[in-house]
């Protein structure tokens, strides 16, 4: 594989970077298979001049020597125009795109269209081609992934991506994830499209409270509203919030109609329900296209759920919890030093969401186990310490086999279950971790006693490490919720 680029050739040759010894130096795909300390142990060195590499093509660039194509970039419904004196080698090693329009041409210079938004970054697309590199923001995301699309240059277009996926929360005036999730949409891109929904989904109280709530489509409004996933508030929130997306879009009637059918009246107490059905202009404008789920509400709030289930299907999602934030749902946990050893917790959540249970709590409680270990897997002479040597824990404590134990919640109930008549409790964790510098919601784990049944409970956080971004001001940013699920009353029935 080494290929002889022959003594004392400049540097410059290679991806601007050699390794040399004495006499010969070879290119850097060999050098790449040598482990770096082998090689500086024999008498190799480094020299690395890609950063002066990277300097010359872009001098290249801008002073044009040598260019064999001008391209004349007009502004679509404008009279712009811009010249880039460039490169067919160059444009053409990127994109095959740029290598059929060079072909086909027949002048030296190259006329493209662009909109105005794709014309302002374009030198910046150029000096891509020539640097590799490109520093990106949020508001020239979409123009630049359309020009990386359109000139087909696939690893600026997955870089592109994966700068959007990871920069959901930045701060930005009008916000920009609802903007890229339509923008997903058109093209097809199917990851861009999940982040951003997940993003909206997890992250919606701070959502509807933004502008950006307001520039949501039809479909994104429709979309997100089936989901129960939602972390917010409370459902009376989302409903207010409804209302405000419909006074300022206007839609259609029958976007107004799907959209308040969405709403999970059930979860709503049957006092704020009362207000809503008499105060609310928009639910009295729509009276007619939910008057059955009010009615199904009131009803569910009468009596209590076993109750109900004899005579109605309770499996429908007006009485299915979403994630609910408030207190009578659940609880904040905020785990400081989470790896040290095992925390416990208790709260207290409401029986059920029907107005019937609303006077009757539940308690629970948590524990949680940074290095949880199956029973399967421990020895019967202490974790593992058979096999390997005992590990000397960060604390000071001599933990046998700790680093092979992940992290584990269980939630179980105070008092005996017997009294919930049925009821099934589903619980949800949701993780908080940094991302920008502010809080986003990274994980929801749904589970029923642990989170052993997830599979994969904080299995990339990586706790043990300080710089782990599930970690802030070294604490786990935790929040639980129980859900009161009726489908074993609809299975009872049968
Ligand atoms: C060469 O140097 C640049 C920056 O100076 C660095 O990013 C790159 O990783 C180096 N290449 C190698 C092969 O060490
Ligand atoms: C481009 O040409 C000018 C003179 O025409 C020269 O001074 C400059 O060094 C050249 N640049 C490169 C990158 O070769
Ligand atoms: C090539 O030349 C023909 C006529 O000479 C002209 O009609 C055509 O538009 C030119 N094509 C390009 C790509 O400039
Ligand atoms: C995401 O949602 C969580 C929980 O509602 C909230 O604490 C956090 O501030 C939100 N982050 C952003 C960036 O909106
Ligand atoms: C409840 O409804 C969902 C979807 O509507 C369905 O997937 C699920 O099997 C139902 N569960 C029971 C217990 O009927």
């Amino acid at each position: 594989m080494a290929s002889a680029c022959g003594g004392g050739m400049p540097a410059q040759v290679c991806a601007g970077v050699l390794l040399v010894t004495l006499g010969f130096c070879i290119s850097t795909a060999s050098a790449a298979a040598l482990k770096p300390e082998a090689a500086l142990e024999n008498g190799w060195a480094m020299i690395n001049h890609s950063m002066a590499l990277v300097q010359r093509m872009e001098a290249l660039l801008v002073q044009g020597n040598g260019s064999d194509v001008s391209l004349r970039v007009q502004t679509i419904n404008s009279d712009e125009v811009k010249v880039i004196q460039a490169h067919t080698l160059i444009l053409s090693l990127h994109s095959e795109v740029f290598e059929e329009l060079l072909q086909s041409r027949n002048a030296s210079t190259l006329i493209l269209k662009e909109p105005a938004e794709c014309a302002a970054v374009f030198e910046r697309f150029i000096r891509y081609l020539y640097c590799g590199e490109l520093s990106v923001s949020l508001d020239q995301a979409i123009p630049l992934h359309k020009l990386a699309s359109k000139y087909r240059v696939w690893a600026l277009q997955q870089g592109l991506s994966l700068y959007m996926r990871q920069h959901m929360a930045s701060d930005s005036p009008g916000g920009h994830v609802v903007g890229w999730y339509h923008y997903a949409m058109q093209t097809g891109d199917l990851a861009l499209r999940d982040s951003c929904l997940q993003y909206l989904s997890w992250n919606l109280s701070s959502v509807l409270q933004s502008a950006e709530w307001g520039s949501i489509s039809d479909d994104l409004l429709l979309s997100l509203l089936q989901r129960s996933d939602l972390v917010l508030h409370s459902e009376l929130e989302l409903f207010e919030a409804l209302e405000g997306w419909i006074n300022q879009n206007q839609p259609g009637g029958l976007t107004a109609e799907s959209a308040l059918r969405a709403i999970r009246y059930g979860m709503i107490p049957p006092q704020q329900l009362f207000r809503l059905q008499k105060q609310s202009p928009l639910l009295l404008k729509y009276q007619e296209a939910v008057h059955d789920l009010l009615f199904l509400a009131f009803q569910f709030h009468s009596a209590a759920p076993q109750q109900l289930a004899k005579y109605f299907d309770v499996n429908c999602s007006i009485f299915t919890p979403r994630n609910y934030l408030s207190p009578a749902w659940g609880a904040p946990w905020i785990i400081n030093n989470p790896t040290r050893d095992d925390r416990s917790t208790s709260f207290q959540t409401q029986l059920g969401p029907s107005g019937h249970d609303s006077g009757k709590r539940v308690t629970w409680n948590a524990l949680f186990s940074p290095r949880w270990l199956p029973l399967n897997m421990r020895t019967p002479y202490g974790d593992h310490s058979a096999m390997q040597p005992a590990r000397v824990d960060g604390g000071g404590g001599v933990t046998g086999g700790a680093g092979h134990g992940h992290p584990r919640i269980i939630v179980t109930p105070a008092t005996s279950s017997a009294d919930f008549a049925g009821v099934s409790f589903q619980k949800t964790v949701i993780v908080s971790a940094r991302q920008q510098g502010k809080m986003v919601v990274r994980h929801v784990y749904n589970f029923h006693q642990s989170t052993e049944e997830t599979g994969d409970f904080l299995a990339d956080a990586d706790l043990q490490r300080r710089a782990s971004e599930y970690l802030i001001d070294s604490s786990l940013y935790l929040h639980i919720v129980v859900k009161p699920i009726y489908h074993t009353l609809v299975i009872a029935r049968k």
